[in-house]
């Protein structure tokens, strides 16, 4: 059984929460730092093994409230084996490398085991994917990668994986982008 913590403000309804659905299985159970008492967090973390954090990046770093949990996290993560899920919405995934990186740092501190990320460029395009199966077209490499993901957590296994939306310029992303975002704005 594996622990995922939904680290976005949007809790329920955003992409996290999408993409933590895609690759949960039954028995997984969710925490929202959004939402949850950090101590029943924390009381969780003790207890499972595998542990997932799903994260956006907002300002080219954590949301703030994993912030403010990463730094009452007093406890050790010490034979945990700790995954990262990574999106943020511009179309490269490499906006999100100094985060990564420096979760990793904090979960090498904290004396866990960093066993892998799974990357997502354009994450707020791929999320549109919940309702609008047409772009699913262009996310043939995210869907492959989310099945492979979810296969090395549940078999304990490392592994890293960086993918965005395929097929699609800088130009087009910004089309489909200001599209949707002009939508919401209405
Ligand atoms: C306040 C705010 C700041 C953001 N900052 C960035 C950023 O620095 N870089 C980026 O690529 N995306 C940024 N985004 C876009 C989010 O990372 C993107 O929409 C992501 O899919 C949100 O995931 P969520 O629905 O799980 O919260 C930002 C979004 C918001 C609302």
């Amino acid at each position: 059984m594996n622990l995922y913590i939904n680290c976005s403000p949007k809790i329920k309804n955003s992409n996290s929460e999408y993409f933590t659905q895609l690759i949960k299985s039954d028995n997984d159970i969710i925490n929202y730092i959004y939402k949850d008492n950090f101590e029943l967090i924390k009381k969780n973390i003790s207890i499972y093994k595998n542990i997932i954090f799903v994260f956006p990046l907002y300002m080219d770093t954590f949301p703030s409230k994993l912030i403010e949990f990463m730094e009452n996290f007093n406890n050790k993560l010490i034979n945990k084996n700790i995954y990262i899920i990574c999106n943020c919405g511009f179309l490269e995934y490499r906006q999100n490398f100094l985060a990564i990186d420096t979760f990793i740092y904090w979960i090498n501190k904290k004396k866990g085991f960093f066993k892998g990320y799974l990357n997502i460029g354009s994450g707020e395009i791929i999320g549109i994917t919940k309702k609008n199966k047409f772009l699913s077209l262009f996310c043939h490499d995210f869907f492959k990668k989310i099945k492979i993901f979810k296969c090395y957590i549940n078999n304990e296994k490392s592994i890293n994986l960086n993918t965005n939306i395929k097929w699609l310029n800088k130009r087009l992303f910004c089309i489909i982008c200001n599209h949707f975002w002009k939508k919401r704005i209405k």
